[in-house]
């Protein structure tokens, strides 16, 4: 393990943001990370695992460790499933493709989603009408203070929407090593429902779609929509779709008839922040380096030599629009640093 001073963090993270880490080391196994978690002299560590779900502000004044844990493996298999362990720092979009490669179904709505296995979990990825936690077993993960490896079952995880206990009661205290689905050997269960994909799969004529159909479905929405981080910096979405209450609603809906809702409760309604940021004019905006995209109003991008600062003081002036406009307020999904 080599640690390194002042390292660029630019290329582990998918905004692109140029802050650096006071040290740097990258770990490719569980009792490497275990050993540099017990050196006393770091005791002020910050993990990176992709780097896709954050947004740096400021320099970090601590040792960060990159989380380089590679590997998989079928821990067992029935007739119908298949129980599928990955290290947390798997490729999210190679792991999804290796699976379906094997036809093994459940995470084919998940393509293409940026960053890696470990971080999956904490804000239980979905698109699509599918979320991780539909498939997931189980995570080990490694107790910062105390080296120790505890596994997590689904119950414990606490999942909800774009939420776990990873962002709540265990913040900050665990680090994902690596996460086991239960996934479908034949009759998958396919959702073809929501959003756009069967928009897109009667386009292409395909009437009886395989996983490797949606998966390429969703890729191709995704690619309509969503800018590639590899080459516009962004973290998806930025803000969470907000949900409002039924009184909130009503009101909502007549003065604003045109717009689109799902109804989660007859308590309890989501609104698009995507639409909402649109309709407060930002679309398609540039403020110097730092924009809103121009095909999905909910993703934040860097043009190149944005600060951290100067998108966060973008997504507050959006946060702020929209309140003035729908007195709805929109909580960022990333996790500003
Ligand atoms: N909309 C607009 N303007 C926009 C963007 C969206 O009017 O600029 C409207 C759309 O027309 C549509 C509605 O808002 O009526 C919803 O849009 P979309 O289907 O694109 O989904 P979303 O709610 O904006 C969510 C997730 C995405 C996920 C998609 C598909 C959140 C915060 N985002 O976006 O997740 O891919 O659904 O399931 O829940 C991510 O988390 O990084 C992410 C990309």
């Amino acid at each position: 393990m080599r640690i390194e001073e002042n390292k660029s963090l630019k290329g582990y993270n998918t905004f692109g943001i140029d802050c650096s880490a006071k040290y740097f080391v990258a770990v490719t196994s569980v009792s490497e990370l275990q050993q540099i978690l017990s050196e006393e002299k770091f005791n002020n560590r910050f993990i990176i695992g992709g780097g896709s779900n954050m947004l740096l502000t400021k320099d970090i004044d601590a040792l960060v460790i990159h989380l380089n844990l590679k590997g998989k493996k079928v821990l067992s298999e029935t007739d119908n499933t298949v129980t599928i362990q990955a290290m947390a720092g798997e490729n999210w979009h190679e792991f999804v493709q290796y699976c379906i490669n094997n036809d093994f179904g459940g995470l084919e709505n998940l393509s293409l989603i940026p960053g890696n296995v470990g971080t999956a979990p904490i804000q239980n990825i979905g698109a699509y009408g599918v979320e991780l936690k539909d498939s997931f077993v189980s995570c080990d993960a490694i107790e910062i203070t105390t080296g120790k490896k505890r596994t997590f079952t689904k119950e414990d995880c606490n999942f909800g929407y774009r939420n776990s206990i990873f962002k709540n009661e265990e913040k900050g205290n665990y680090i994902i090593t690596s996460v086991t689905f239960q996934l479908t050997k034949k009759d998958h269960k396919l959702h073809t429902g929501y959003g756009a994909i069967q928009e897109k799969l009667t386009e292409k004529g395909i009437k009886n779609p395989t996983i490797a159909a949606i998966s390429e479905a969703v890729i191709e929405i995704r690619q309509s929509k969503l800018p590639d981080p590899k080459k516009l910096g962004n973290s998806g979405s930025f803000f969470k779709n907000p949900v409002i209450d039924s009184e909130k609603f009503q009101q909502f809906k007549i003065n604003n008839p045109k717009a689109p809702y799902y109804e989660l409760s007859p308590s309890e309604y989501k609104i698009p922040a995507g639409w909402l940021i649109e309709q407060a004019g930002f679309k398609g905006k540039r403020f110097d380096d730092a924009g809103v995209h121009k095909n999905q109003a909910l993703v934040l991008v860097n043009y190149g030599t944005a600060t951290g600062d100067e998108i966060w003081q973008l997504a507050l002036k959006i946060q702020q629009a929209v309140k003035d406009q729908f007195d709805i307020y929109i909580e960022p999904e990333v996790n500003i640093i």
